[in-house]
């Protein structure tokens, strides 16, 4: 396998950004610098990067996890919290999660040990499009509505054109649906926080073509072929 695809595999650095550590001499070989990006990584070859190893990845895997609440979606946490990672029991491979949801939010979640893809698709130029099923109360008026459409503020960042569609009026809450293309911290709720709204209750339902289903909370799948083939080229 050519080295940079080693590397980004791996989650090291992108392609182009291995390319640019090799050429700077911050790559070895078995202990020795090498400097050619096209060197072909042979078996066995221990491949080290800023003093590194760099570990092969063998089989790529691609799970789907509904994630529960109370949950975070790190490897590990400081604070003694469950991972989604205690929830993956037979899959030996050292998978992460592609992005974040909050502790509190539950859905679809990608994990995988294909460190290029899930760069690629947390990169903000490739954002896909997701969907979230969210409660939401408080007065959700046409005005808030076409807010939340239109871009809100979220704190130094405004957001760009949601869909945002009521599924269902209660009493005293809203079932609402949002989707959308930017990934920043606690996004969604701090969209209806902009309108006076409140987040109860936060589901995502769909990353671009991939989506939840009927898959039950603290339950995983693999991706099928069609859904990798789907990532791997948006
Ligand atoms: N938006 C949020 O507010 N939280 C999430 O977990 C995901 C999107």
């Amino acid at each position: 396998m050519r080295l940079n695809k080693y590397i980004s595999h791996a989650g090291a650095a992108s392609r182009r950004k291995a390319d640019e550590l090799t050429l700077a001499g911050k790559v070895r070989i078995n202990g020795k610098v090498m400097s050619e990006p096209g060197y072909d990584v042979a078996e066995g070859d221990v491949v080290e990067v800023d003093g590194k190893i760099i570990e092969p990845v063998s089989e790529m895997i691609y799970i789907l996890l509904n994630k529960p609440r109370g949950y975070v979606t790190t490897t590990s946490d400081d604070r003694g919290r469950r991972t989604v990672m205690e929830l993956i029991t037979d899959i030996p491979e050292r998978i992460y999660p592609v992005g974040r949801l909050d502790y509190n939010t539950t859905g679809l979640l990608i994990m995988t040990n294909d460190g290029e893809l899930a760069n690629r698709l947390m990169h903000p130029s490739h954002e896909v499009t997701k969907t979230y099923s969210a409660m939401v109360t408080g007065n959700l008026s046409k005005d808030s509505l076409w807010k939340l459409r239109n871009g809100v503020d979220i704190g130094g960042f405004v957001t760009s054109p949601a869909e945002v569609n009521i599924i269902k009026e209660h009493p005293h809450h809203h079932e609402v649906e949002i989707t959308i293309h930017e990934g920043k911290n606690r996004q969604v709720r701090k969209m209806f926080e902009a309108v006076g709204c409140n987040v109860r209750e936060l589901k995502r339902i769909s990353m671009g073509n991939i989506y939840l289903s009927r898959l039950a909370e603290g339950h995983y799948r693999k991706l099928t072929k069609k859904e990798i083939e789907y990532l791997r080229n948006i």
